[in-house]
């Protein structure tokens, strides 16, 4: 399956959600232009795009999920807005736009991190926008998952231990604790939580969870191959950044091409945990692939 035409049309559908929604439901603000200039800054709104892609997996339309999806972008950006700031990396560019902290400060920065966090949960409880009612049981279960995933237990957790390591050298154990935990939760969790609303069963969750995992993994090794030898303006974000950093990564302890293997035989194992699913998991299958070829 060609996957760059579905990732479009998936994107293109968070995206005209994002956009009305803040002018819809966020007041005119300063904050509120912070939170905007990021997430409509661009972005290949991966998270987004496989929690659709799982719950069409499962057999759903996209369309009935979408306000959810579109919760884990806002999280996803508000991490990359408190990546950025000098307390942590340090990075001018990011979407190929001057990060949030150059245009509005670090104190509006920060600001706008929190505010999106926080309204990720205020979309994900907003009923009104739903398009179909989900069981409060299920309602609670994913948001319970999503933030496991972001706060301390995930996300959070591995943006602390990435800061903690900088300049402590080679160990094996806290590499893959960071880029599970920094990345790959978040990624994990999108594809959990469309199953879950999907209604699928505790197997196919758990098959799905295997196949998160391995991308997620595969696509924080990618990310970090491509700070090395990416093209900055493809990226839209500087190049150079994690070594300037002295930052724990895959290439910097065992080279681009071993690094490249290993999510090789990630990407591999994500598609045998798809198997058993029919051709409704295609987009997630092109999704696998398309982490190691990417170029952005
Ligand atoms: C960048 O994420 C941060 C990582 C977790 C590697 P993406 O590469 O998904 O960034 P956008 O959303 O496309 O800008
Ligand atoms: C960031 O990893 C992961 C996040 C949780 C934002 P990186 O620091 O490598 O992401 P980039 O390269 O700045 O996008
Ligand atoms: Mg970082
Ligand atoms: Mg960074
Ligand atoms: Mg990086």
């Amino acid at each position: 399956m060609e996957i760059k035409p579905y990732l479009n049309a998936k994107k293109e559908l968070v995206d005209s959600f994002l956009a009305s929604y803040f002018d819809s439901t966020v007041s005119a603000s300063v904050l509120r232009d912070s939170m905007q200039y990021s997430v409509m800054a661009g972005g290949k709104r991966l998270r987004p795009v496989l929690v659709i892609a799982s719950y069409e997996a499962c057999g759903r339309d996209a369309e009935e999920i979408v306000q959810y999806a579109a919760a884990l972008e806002l999280i996803h950006t508000y991490s990359l807005i408190h990546d950025d700031l000098p307390s942590m990396d340090n990075d001018d560019l990011r979407r190929g736009k001057p990060t949030n902290h150059k245009v509005f400060g670090e104190g509006m920065a920060i600001l706008a991190g929190d505010a999106l966090l926080t309204e990720a949960f205020y979309l994900l409880t907003n009923t009104q926008l739903s398009a179909i009612g989900f069981q409060p049981s299920v309602m609670l279960r994913i948001i319970r998952e999503i933030a496991m995933a972001a706060g301390a237990h995930g996300m959070v957790g591995g943006q602390a231990e990435d800061l903690l390591a900088e300049d402590s050298g080679v160990d094996n154990d806290s590499l893959s604790f960071i880029h599970s935990h920094k990345t790959g939760a978040l990624i994990t969790v999108s594809v959990r939580i469309g199953a879950i609303l999907a209604g699928a069963s505790e197997k196919e969750i758990y098959l799905l969870t295997r196949y998160g995992e391995s991308i997620g993994l595969a696509f924080q090794i990618i990310d970090d191959i491509l700070d090395i030898r990416g093209d900055s303006v493809e990226l839209g974000k500087a190049i150079g950044s994690d070594k300037r950093k002295k930052k724990l990564t895959f290439p910097a302890i065992y080279g681009i091409d071993t690094s490249f293997k290993k999510a090789e035989r990630l990407v591999n194992m994500a598609l045998e945990a798809l198997e058993p699913f029919s051709q409704k998991a295609d987009p997630l299958r092109g999704i696998a692939g398309y982490i190691l070829r990417r170029r952005n």
